[in-house]
């Protein structure tokens, strides 16, 4: 693997091949970050990395501008020693016991997302995506760096979701049980048990509660939990995609696989929610937006925008989209009929989840530019590009 450089900075990002991980990697160097990227490719192809320089390089053609560094390695988050021998390149002799990284943060996205996989296999996702979690941050720690931003998820509302109001950050189960409900009433439940309904939930809420305890215990940490609503879309030039391996559960996916024939008709898990035209509603964020998202986060972090402690922030529109909507968008931009039929509710499915986006706003500066329309007309088009339809 190509040798770090023993003088410039990097972000440090886990899971950088991911769908969001490589489109925040693609917004990281626009703003001139150079980037390391640690990825064990069990949810991607090392292809991606390619794909991101082509993205990157094609942006600073045009601009004119010196394209930042990236690197990838093809190794896993958990692997110790050999995260170790990447901290050591970069690190330097402190004050104190302390050292000084050219790690200026770190993105983590190195997690297992799959809810359903997680009913099945809970000792492997708690293994990946909690203890592996504690055993990177004692490794943080001791290289000193300790600004973290983490990859959650709306995921850990859960059944508060289903108020067809927005969600809050303060609508979710934390620290002393306290949580304000979508009524805005202040409500006192057993911490972290609001109805999350799956294991893979479970663990971003455990790795938000970690991270706070953590922040609480030692104020040199800066660290921003960002929920994600539903991430859809992809970059605009077309090189990057959503390509999960495997057979997908997310809507787009599967309503793409409905597009390219590799499945005949679209499920629609319900039409019997209490919704305009009674498919469920979520906040589908373009995976571009979600990615600047994160790139806003680190720059509040680093230049102390943000005050230290841990704080949670939603990204996503602030606006709902049911079920029908997106398949009906869809179809228009690419005249592509998408035949569906309506089966029954999916267990652990909320009727509506909705972000409110006000704090991302006020305090990292970051609202959302693209709508549905443009996920679709960007998904097509990465189809097109890469003839899959
Ligand atoms: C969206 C809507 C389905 C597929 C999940 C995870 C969450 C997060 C985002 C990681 C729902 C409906 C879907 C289909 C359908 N992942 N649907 N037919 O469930 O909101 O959130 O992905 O953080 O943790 O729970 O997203 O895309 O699976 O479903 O009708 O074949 O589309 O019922 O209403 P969801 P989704």
């Amino acid at each position: 693997p190509s040798p770090l450089s023993d003088t410039d900075g990097y972000v440090l990002v886990t899971g950088g091949l991911g769908f969001i991980g490589s489109h925040t990697v693609v917004e990281l160097m626009k703003e001139g970050h150079n980037v390391v990227i640690v990825d064990d490719l069990s949810n991607s192809a090392s292809d991606v990395f390619d794909r991101i320089l082509k993205t990157a390089h094609l942006h600073f053609a045009r601009t004119g501008k010196r394209c930042p560094k990236v690197h990838f390695r093809n190794m896993n988050y958990r692997d110790v020693p050999a995260m170790r021998n990447l901290l050591d390149s970069v690190s330097l002799p402190g004050l104190q016991n302390e050292r000084r990284s050219r790690f200026i943060g770190v993105i983590h996205f190195a997690a297992y997302k799959a809810v359903e996989e997680s009913i099945r296999q809970p000792m492997r996702y708690y293994h990946n995506n909690v203890v592996g979690l504690l055993d990177f941050l004692a490794l943080l720690d001791e290289y000193s760096v300790r600004t973290f931003i983490f990859s959650s998820s709306a995921t850990v509302y859960g059944s508060l979701a289903d108020g067809s109001k927005l969600l809050r950050e303060e609508h979710c189960v934390h620290e002393n049980g306290l949580y304000v409900d979508v009524d805005g009433n202040t409500k006192l439940s057993e911490p972290g048990y609001a109805g999350i309904t799956s294991p893979y939930g479970r663990t971003k809420y455990f790795g938000e509660a970690i991270l706070s305890d953590i922040a609480r215990s030692d104020p040199r940490w800066r660290i921003l939990a960002l929920r994600y609503f539903n991430p859809v879309g992809c970059d605009v030039e077309g090189f990057l995609g959503e390509d999960p391996k495997g057979d997908p559960s997310n809507l787009l996916p599967v309503v793409v696989k409905v597009m390219t024939g590799q499945l005949s008709e679209l499920s629609v898990y319900g039409d019997d929610w209490n919704t305009p035209d009674g498919t469920a509603v979520r906040d589908f964020i373009h995976v571009t937006d979600l990615a600047k998202g994160h790139t806003a986060a680190l720059n509040a972090a680093q230049t102390r925008q943000i005050p230290a402690g841990f704080r949670t922030f939603n990204l996503g529109t602030g606006c709902g989209n049911s079920v029908t909507e997106v398949v009906k968008a869809m179809e228009g931009v690419s005249k592509v009929i998408i035949p569906s039929k309506i089966v029954s509710r999916r267990d652990g499915d909320v009727q509506s989840s909705v972000a409110a986006a006000d704090r991302a706003k006020n305090e990292l500066g970051w609202t959302t530019e693209k709508n549905l329309h443009d996920a679709c007309r960007d998904t097509y088009n990465y189809l097109r590009l890469r003839t899959i339809i």
